[in-house]
């Protein structure tokens, strides 16, 4: 394969011929159901490092990373080279104990805070995050017989039947009747718009209500069988949970003695610049969910990592097919190597501060911005309008949109989509992060009110 440059080119309009036709193509033949291309139109032909081209050798840097589960970019060759060596040995083994399965768990426990290492068992589930979101909430069902859950608002945890009870996405599950019963929702921290008031003690006063709530005789609530939590919520907007409530909430359900799970599927493996995003609270919970990174790249995997004491599943009580995918545990072994020896993880905190010191400078400079945010590589912008507050749906479309013509692709989030979130590779480099941020200020300039009163009307979208 000849090299692709590290620099975004975009040389037809957006989508391209043969992009074009192959799209036709998709809208012919799939479901309705289809997502990313609709608001990113393009048909990819490969991907190298931070970039992808696409059919029409337009070259584009990829914020999206396959939201989130090529945590080391696109076709890293050490990660190439794990899993063809791999592929002829083995490449499906269920849950049968294999070699490179046994390594992949000793990384997946070595990632641990070394007083959890011991005592957390690790469970394989289908492949995906929502698999690994319904395994442990039907883990801590069995394991305290109980059948309610609480959940926060905004949250996304996937789009299974359970998982998607238990998001915040009112679209998606209204159409769905049956939906699983018993679940309680309460407001997250959200300091830009919390239903408890904004602000710095937005996380005091969501968990002071929860406290209440659970304690109240008269509350309505009854003893769940487990708390479901993000530490930054992504899909939900980029918003990361201050760390008063993260303890407070840790303390709350220790003193009630209700199962704390964290879903660090897209915070995991790296991505906020700890392993897992709550180390940074200094709590233990008693799950964990994981799934996109920990297969290194974009290979199918995903465990619930809970405490011993919950190991409460009869044997066969939670199967699956495909829970020994060995190409997974190859690459998800050589990843947690190469992060390793790499110092990823210091990198992302330290082009995470950078980024965000950029972002902030969006915000200064630009009235649509409204709020910056993130933790690590895990970023948002928030568009807000101007003169009311309220999110701007309009113009981060429009911002993904020329983003994308520029050769920049970015995912939108949050409330009304009006979140724009970057998710580079954990080994960007900063000089791809600045063709990034020039592009996203470029496009910002354009869309500014300000801007098009002085003349300058938005390119190509309108606001
Ligand atoms: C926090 C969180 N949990 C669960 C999921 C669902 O993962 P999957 O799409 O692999 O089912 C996602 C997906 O974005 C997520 O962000």
């Amino acid at each position: 394969m000849t090299t692709l440059e590290q620099r975004p080119s975009v040389s037809t309009a957006i989508p391209g011929p043969s992009s074009s036709r192959l799209l036709e193509r998709q809208a012919q033949r799939e479901s309705s159901v289809r997502t990313y291309p609709r608001g990113l139109p393009i048909a990819i032909r490969r991907g190298v490092g931070s970039y992808v081209e696409d059919l029409d050798g337009n070259v584009f840097i990829d914020f999206l990373t396959g939201a989130g589960a090529m945590p080391l970019g696109h076709s890293h060759p050490e990660l190439v080279e794990a899993v063809a060596k791999q592929l002829p040995v083995l490449t499906h083994g269920l849950d049968f104990p294999t070699e490179i399965r046994d390594e992949f768990i000793a990384a997946q426990l070595s990632m641990l805070p070394e007083g959890m290492r011991s005592r957390m068992r690790i469970e394989f589930c289908g492949p995906s995050g929502a698999d690994a979101v319904d395994a442990a909430l039907k883990l801590f069902k069995t394991a305290t017989g109980r059948s309610d859950i609480i959940a926060f608002q905004g949250a996304f945890h996937g789009s299974s039947h359970a998982a998607m009870t238990v998001s915040g996405l009112v679209a998606q599950k209204e159409r769905v009747a049956g939906r699983v019963p018993g679940v309680h929702f309460f407001p997250y921290p959200y300091p830009l718009r919390c239903a408890l008031g904004g602000g710095a003690a937005s996380g005091q006063r969501c968990l002071e209500y929860l406290e209440h709530s659970l304690r109240d005789p008269l509350g309505g609530v009854p003893l769940p069988a487990a708390v479901i939590v993000e530490m930054v919520q992504g899909e939900g907007g980029v918003i990361p949970a201050s760390s008063d409530f993260v303890q407070g909430l840790r303390r709350v359900t220790r003193e009630l003695e209700i199962p704390l799970i964290v879903d660090e599927v897209q915070t995991g493996g790296g991505r906020t610049g700890t392993w897992f995003a709550f180390e940074q609270h200094g709590i233990e919970p008693d799950a964990i969910v994981a799934s996109k990174a920990i297969g290194g790249m974009g290979m199918p995997v995903a465990i619930v990592l809970h405490d011993e004491r919950f190991d409460a599943f009869a044997p066969g009580a939670h199967t699956g097919t495909f829970r020994g995918n060995q190409l997974a545990f190859a690459a998800g072994v050589a990843s947690a190597r190469i992060m390793r020896r790499d110092g990823i993880l210091d990198h992302v905190r330290d082009l995470g501060a950078y980024a965000l010191g950029v972002l902030e400078g969006f915000a200064r400079d630009h009235e649509i911005v409204g709020d910056v945010r993130g933790r690590g590589l895990m970023l948002g912008i928030e568009l807000v309008d101007p003169s009311t507050g309220e999110p701007n749906t309009s113009a981060a479309g429009a911002l993904q949109r020329c983003a994308i013509e520029r050769g920049l692709i970015v995912e939108l989030g949050g409330r009304g989509d009006c979140v724009v979130r970057l998710l580079p590779p954990l080994n960007v480099s900063r000089e791809t992060l600045d063709q990034a941020f020039e592009i996203l200020d470029s496009v910002l300039d354009e869309l500014s009110p300000v801007a098009s009163r002085n003349g300058h009307a938005p390119r190509s979208a309108t606001i």
